[in-house]
């Protein structure tokens, strides 16, 4: 069994304010108490939420990290958030390039590989999100358009930074994490079947060790987002290279939040 950190993430988007968001926590509490969860739990928040995440984490044993980075540690960016300081408020992760920063942003694999760099040498663990749209999928692209998102987005990351990045942090499993959504299931209630999941998974591992090599594409965790729900976790969470979840919608919900969590 390959050495992988299993994670459910919690990708909160432009939703909860800061007394909901505490208010989650303390449904948490009580919920996770008597809850045996094999996996990472990580949430992320809107930028303005993070504090309250600084303060309440720890207890809960929950990571934490920015859904967004800007790829410069500091300097004159009005409206970003740097990598950087996030980090030193107890930020573990970053997720980079998730499809609605590409799509409604405009943001591109070369300013994706950037915010990867940055926020490796921030010592966060980038979450790259990577995943083909409905039309690439009918028109036979899939494993193009996820060969070029991840060789692009990982065009500053060489085994070694890899390798050195994980000594570093002294961590289980590689200082990576892939997000693999594929557009089409992302808020759509289209989910990807466990078998399909499974597939692109697999081949999104081959494309890591054809840059990695096979040992280091093995520790490296890939996780599945696109309408994950209570009722659909656990096929997915059986397939061998299925390693997580990133969870939109039903993160928001404590209660179905712990029920994906405890399928993993
Ligand atoms: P969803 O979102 O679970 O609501 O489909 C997933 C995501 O955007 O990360």
């Amino acid at each position: 069994m390959a050495n992988r950190q299993r994670i459910c993430a919690g990708n909160w988007k432009m939703y909860k304010t800061p007394d909901e968001t505490r208010a989650f926590m303390q449904e948490w509490r009580g919920l996770s108490r008597h809850a045996k969860l094999a996996c990472q739990i990580l949430i992320f928040p809107p930028a303005y939420n993070l504090p309250i995440l600084q303060e309440e984490s720890h207890a809960l044993k929950i990571e934490f990290g920015p859904q967004n980075v800007c790829s410069a540690k500091e300097g004159a960016f009005t409206g970003e958030l740097s990598p950087f300081v996030v980090q030193q408020m107890g930020a573990r992760y970053a997720l980079i390039g998730h499809s609605e920063r590409r799509t409604l942003f405009a943001e591109t694999d070369q300013l994706i590989a950037q915010k990867v760099k940055t926020t490796l040498e921030s010592h966060l663990i980038p979450m790259l999100c990577v995943g083909e749209t409905r039309d690439e999928r009918e028109s036979g692209r899939t494993l193009s358009v996820l060969e070029r998102q991840l060789r692009q987005g990982l065009v500053f990351v060489p085994p070694e930074t890899l390798m050195a990045a994980r000594a570093g942090a002294g961590q289980v499993g590689a200082s990576i994490v892939i997000a693999y959504e594929p557009v089409w299931a992302i808020g759509t209630g289209l989910v990807a079947t466990p078998e399909m999941a499974e597939q692109t998974h697999a081949a999104i591992r081959n494309i890591l060790a054809s840059i990695y090599g096979a040992d280091l594409a093995a520790q490296i965790s890939i996780l599945y987002g696109g309408s994950v729900k209570p009722e659909n976790a656990s096929g997915l969470a059986r397939q061998p290279n299925i390693d997580g979840f990133l969870v939109g919608g039903a993160s928001l919900k404590a209660a179905d939040f712990i029920k994906i969590a405890q399928a993993m």
